[in-house]
């Protein structure tokens, strides 16, 4: 059984959940090279990731990406400490390339292969430094995890002791962003766009549900209610006739799925003492979210750390991070796939 380390891990790391195919080097917390080739475009046209060619894209993409990644890190596999491959939750077939790449490497170089939870991944995302950022130390806090596939409140009292406070009941809020996008033909991802357009925008032009925000008690988040009342809009008054109008659209929107976001965590945080919140996963990225928790932050007298845009998205340097966390705690490396699992249920038996 290994001891726990002194020293930061060097580790070299592989992400294939969905539709980014990515490896990075870090060393503890410190990113020495990560790159990321999205299959965005590919997907796009179908208004969504195609499972099955997510998966063909992974394969053609995984060992170019590789290289790049150790080449641009300068290391060689003597110096590494380790191995780490995202084992899920995601697309299964896309998964199974990183983890028989990952496998392969591990075969071939004798080191240890640690497989890591995707959101684990997301919770560290914020913790990481680079050439620009300061690495920061993973302390307990409360994490707003809303990615494409996840939205939960999740509080962390310390590497891998994880407690989900609540999660959606439907669609997850990047989902919603894909989906009201969708019904305003804006294109795939969504997040993105509507995040651009909002900005421009009036967010009190129109009224939007904000569901389960009176339950004080739970921390349970639901936006698909939302995406219909966009679309009943849409059938009454037909597609916006202008920018203008797209953007006060965008704005409402958004500012329902802020509005209870922040207000589910603000009360969790009160509720649970936590001195710190982080947001993570790709919906971290949206400026609406980011500005009105950090008046929430001054307001209430919390940190908030989001991570560096570039840390926002799927990527691998977060999963490298969290395995080279788990090496320093001493625990033992192991891989077992799953396209489900939340983060706070046990593993089962590893292979
Ligand atoms: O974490 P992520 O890259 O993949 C998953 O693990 O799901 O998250 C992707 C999601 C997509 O739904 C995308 O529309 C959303 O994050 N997203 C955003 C923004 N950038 C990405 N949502 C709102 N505002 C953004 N700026
Ligand atoms: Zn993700």
């Amino acid at each position: 059984m290994p001891g726990p380390k002194t020293r930061a891990a060097k580790i070299l790391a592989i992400e294939s959940s969905c539709d980014e195919t990515a490896c990075a080097v870090v060393e503890g917390l410190q990113v020495r090279a990560s790159i990321i080739a999205s299959q965005v475009e590919i997907h796009a046209a179908f208004g969504g990731v195609v499972p099955e060619l997510a998966s063909r894209h992974h394969l053609t993409a995984a060992v170019p990406v590789l290289r790049a990644a150790v080449e641009a890190a300068g290391v060689t596999f003597a110096e590494l400490d380790g191995l780490a491959v995202t084992e899920g939750p995601g697309l299964v077939g896309a998964l199974l390339v990183g983890v028989q790449l990952a496998q392969g490497l591990a075969l071939a170089t004798g080191l240890p292969l640690h497989g890591i939870h995707h959101m684990e991944g997301h919770l560290v995302s914020p913790f990481l430094g680079d050439a620009e950022i300061t690495a920061r130390d993973f302390v307990p806090h409360l994490a707003l995890s809303v990615s494409g596939g996840h939205s939960e409140l999740v509080l962390v009292a310390g590497l891998g002791d994880y407690r989900v406070l609540g999660c959606t009941r439907d669609d997850a809020a990047g989902e919603a962003f894909d989906k009201v996008a969708k019904l305003l033909g804006l294109g795939y991802p969504g997040g993105p766009v509507i995040d651009r357009l909002a900005a421009e925008g009036d967010s009190t032009a129109f009224h939007f549900p904000r569901a389960m925000l009176a339950d004080r008690e739970r921390f349970e988040f639901s936006f698909s209610g939302l995406k219909t009342a966009l679309s009943v809009h849409l059938d009454k008054h037909g597609q916006p006739g202008s920018r203008a109008a797209l953007a006060d659209l965008c704005a409402s929107f958004q500012a329902a799925v802020v509005e209870v976001l922040v207000a589910k965590a603000r009360l969790a945080r009160r509720k649970f003492a936590c001195k710190a919140m982080t947001i993570v996963g790709g919906v971290s990225a949206n400026r609406g979210l980011r500005d009105a928790m950090a008046v929430a932050a001054a307001a209430d007298g919390f940190e908030l750390w989001t991570p560096a845009l570039r840390y926002c998205g799927d990527n691998a340097a977060m999963i490298g991070a969290a395995a080279a966390l788990r090496v320093q705690a001493g625990r033992t490396p192991a891989v077992q796939v799953f396209a489900s699992r939340a983060i706070d249920e046990p593993r089962g038996v590893t292979a």
